[in-house]
C-alpha cells in the first residue's frame, strides 16, 4: 500500500504524469468546477481578446499545489483557439533558452506557459521584461567597448505563469502581468461535483454519500480528491464488486489512516511535534521541519496552507502555533501560552 504521505500530498504523483491526471482534467471553462469569480472574469477577458483579434493579456495564476493552475492554462489555450508551449522556471536556465523558445516555437497569439515561474533565474527574468512589454528580445553580443545589443522582435504571445509561491515573485515581474488570479481551496460541495465527474469518467458507480465522505477528506484540493477516489475505487473493486459505497469508502479511509478532517500521519506528526516538543508554539517553521524530518519547502508549500486555512495552525510573527481546534482534534491539552516578560 502506498504511504499516506504520498496519497495526501498535493504534489503530482507518477500515475498522474502518465495520463490519469490528463484524463480527468477538464478541457473547457464550463467543465472547470468552482472558482466562479475567476471563471466569470476569464470569460470576459477571453471574449474581449477574441473580438479584438488580439492575444490575451499575460496571466499569472498562484495557489497551493493541485488547485488547477496547469488545467486553467490549457483551458485558456483551447478557449482562445491557440497553441500552448509548456516550460518551467528551472528549465529556462539562461536567456538563450528563452530566446530559442520565443523565436522557434511560438506563433502570434500562442500561449507560453511557464510553470514554477518563481524559479526563473535573474538574467532570464530580466530578459523577459521587454518581451512581456514590447515583444522585444535584446541580445548582447561581444564584450567591452565593441559590444552591441541586437533587438529581436518576437511574436505577440500570451505568457501564462504559475506559481505556488507568489511571495517569491519579484515586484517588476508580477507587475507585468495584466491578469493575476489567486486560486483558493475548493468547498466540499465543489469537490463532490469534481468527484462525480471523475467517477463518471473512470466508469465507476459511486454512492453520493461516498463521494461526500471523500470530499470532506480532500483538503479542498481537486488533485487529492481524484487521487483518493482512485484509491477508494481499488478497495471497491476488490471488496465491493466495484461499487463505491459509503461503507467501502469508510473502510478505505481507515486503512489509509486518513482521519475525518482529511489529516494524514504527517499532519498529525507536525501538530503533535508542536504540541509536545514546543508547548504548542510559537515555533519557527525551520525548527518544525527538523523535528519531523521534512523539507521546509514541503511544509510551507504543500502542508501548511491547508492546516492554516482549516484552523489547525496559526501563523504568528514569532512562528507557528497550534490552535485549540487542533488540540481538541488530537485529544491534547496544550498549556496556555507562556507570558512574555
Ligand atoms: N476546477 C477543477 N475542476 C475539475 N477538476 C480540477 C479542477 N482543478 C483541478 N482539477 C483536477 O486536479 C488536477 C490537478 O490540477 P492542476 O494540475 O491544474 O493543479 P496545479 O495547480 O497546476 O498544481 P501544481 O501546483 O502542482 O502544478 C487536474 O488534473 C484536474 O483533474
Ligand atoms: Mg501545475
Amino acid at each position: 500500500m502506498p504511504k499516506n504521505d504520498d496519497i495526501l500530498s498535493a504534489r503530482p504523483a507518477k500515475d498522474e504524469n502518465t495520463g490519469m491526471e490528463t484524463a480527468l482534467r477538464p478541457s473547457s471553462l464550463d467543465e472547470f468546477i468552482g472558482q466562479p469569480r475567476l471563471k466569470e472574469n476569464l470569460k470576459v477577458f477571453i471574449q474581449a481578446a477574441r473580438t479584438r483579434k488580439e492575444p490575451l493579456d499575460h496571466c499569472l495564476f498562484y495557489s497551493p499545489p493541485g488547485l488547477g493552475k496547469t488545467t486553467l492554462s490549457h483551458i485558456l489555450a483551447r478557449e482562445m483557439g491557440v497553441n500552448i508551449k509548456v516550460t518551467s522556471g528551472p528549465v529556462l536556465s539562461k536567456p538563450g533558452d528563452l530566446a530559442a523558445m520565443l523565436t522557434t516555437e511560438l506563433a502570434e497569439g500562442d500561449i507560453l506557459f511557464i510553470d514554477e515561474i518563481h524559479r526563473l533565474n535573474a538574467s532570464v527574468e530580466e530578459a523577459l521584461y521587454p518581451v512581456m512589454e514590447d515583444f522585444l528580445f535584446f541580445i548582447n553580443t561581444g564584450q567591452g567597448p565593441g559590444s552591441t545589443t541586437l533587438k529581436l522582435a518576437v511574436p505577440r504571445f500570451t505568457l501564462v505563469g504559475a506559481t505556488t509561491r507568489s511571495g517569491l515573485l519579484t515586484g517588476p515581474l508580477r507587475d507585468r502581468f495584466g491578469i493575476v488570479f489567486n486560486l483558493g481551496f475548493y468547498g466540499e460541495a465543489e469537490i463532490s461535483q469534481i468527484l462525480e465527474r471523475s467517477a463518471r469518467i473512470l466508469g465507476s458507480r459511486a454512492e453520493k454519500a461516498a463521494l461526500e465522505l471523500i470530499a470532506r477528506r480532500s483538503r479542498g484540493t481537486p488533485r487529492i480528491a481524484n487521487r483518493l477516489l482512485r484509491r477508494v475505487r481499488d478497495f471497491a473493486d476488490v471488496r465491493a464488486d466495484g461499487v463505491i459505497t459509503a461503507a467501502v469508502t469508510q473502510a478505505a479511509m481507515t486503512a489509509l489512516e486518513i482521519d475525518p478532517e482529511g489529516l494524514d500521519n504527517l499532519d498529525r506528526r507536525i501538530l503533535l511535534a508542536i504540541a509536545e516538543k514546543f508547548n504548542g508554539g510559537p515555533v519557527g517553521i525551520e525548527t518544525i521541519a527538523v523535528a519531523v524530518s521534512e523539507e521546509q519547502d514541503t511544509l510551507t508549500d504543500v502542508i501548511e496552507p491547508f492546516l492554516i486555512q482549516s484552523g489547525f495552525l496559526k501563523r504568528t510573527p514569532r512562528g507557528r502555533m497550534l490552535t485549540p481546534k487542533a488540540a481538541q482534534h488530537l485529544g491534547l491539552k496544550i498549556p496556555p501560552p507562556q507570558e512574555l516578560f
